[in-house]
């Protein structure tokens, strides 16, 4: 897949927002991923792997006996996620540059994928290639987002705005910001049986949590410039305006709704 799809922006700048996003979906992840059955000895999957943060929980779990491969388009990310894993002395984990598209993956008995499909033209074919790369019955585990759940308190027009730019940017390169209630039934196309759902959304008040919605914002307004939907400068003024909203302790800002859905290959 061509990267300039993928409307978020890469590199260093990239890895510290998802940084943050892992911090902040951390519980809710480990916890499907447990109830997908996720345990020790299994060889696993990260698709879109973006920080690495996923990719070192599973290697964790999994531990000596078993193996994590985490995949992404981005070499930069997966350098540096590469270096953060030797520091942690986890040698049972491997970062590979490989398209979910087009390249075709050794079978797993696990396999990951969090805020990725929402970004990919063909989320279809990614099921089918993932579908592949399973063991007949190894589990399958899609966490993505439903943009239109996205919402703060009081309303705030920087907000909507955002929200507005988003869904509108990701549409305009093929994406669907909209994705997170279609993935069930895009898993039983795919072949995926048993098939099941659970509804996450986080919500802050005090918390880094509330930082996202300026951060998103900041990552990608390289896109949302490219695509003639915003100025310069009110780019500029919605960062500061959700940065200002943010820091109000009296304000509460949501992530997007988030569908995490699950099953196994027959
Ligand atoms: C929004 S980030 C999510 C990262 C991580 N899964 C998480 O939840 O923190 C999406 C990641 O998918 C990667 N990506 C985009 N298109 C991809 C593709 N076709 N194949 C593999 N990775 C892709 C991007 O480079 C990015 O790191």
């Amino acid at each position: 897949m061509d990267r300039k799809h993928y409307i978020i922006r890469g590199g260093l700048e990239g890895r510290a927002r998802l940084v943050v996003l892992s911090r902040i979906m951390r519980p809710a992840t480990l916890s499907v991923l447990d109830r997908a059955g996720i345990c020790p000895g299994m060889n696993c999957l990260e698709i879109g792997c973006g920080s690495g943060d996923i990719a070192f929980e599973l290697a964790r779990i999994v531990g000596p006996r078993g193996k994590v491969v985490a995949t992404d388009i981005d070499e930069i990310k997966l350098r540096l996620a590469r270096e953060e894993a030797a520091e942690h002395g986890l040698t049972n984990l491997e970062f590979r540059c490989a398209d979910i598209l087009t390249e075709q993956l050794e079978k797993f008995d696990f396999v990951h994928a969090r805020f990725l499909l929402t970004h990919l033209p063909d989320p279809r074919k990614a099921l089918e290639q993932v579908r592949l790369a399973l063991h007949p019955g190894g589990a399958l585990v899609v966490e993505d987002v439903d943009f239109r759940g996205h919402f703060c308190h009081p309303e705030n027009r920087s907000f909507s705005r955002y929200v507005e730019l988003y869904i509108k940017t990701a549409q305009r390169r093929g994406a669907d910001p909209n994705i997170g209630p279609r993935l069930p039934g895009l898993l039983v196309e795919a072949g995926i049986k048993a098939v099941r759902i659970n509804l996450v959304q986080v919500v802050g008040m005090s918390d880094e949590s509330k930082l996202m919605a300026p951060l998103t914002m900041e990552n990608i307004a390289d896109s949302v410039l490219t695509e003639g939907l915003a100025s310069h400068v009110e780019i500029h003024q919605l960062v500061h305006e959700l940065y200002e909203f943010a820091h109000d302790p009296t304000t509460i800002i949501s992530g997007p709704r988030v569908i995490q859905t699950w099953g196994h290959r027959p």
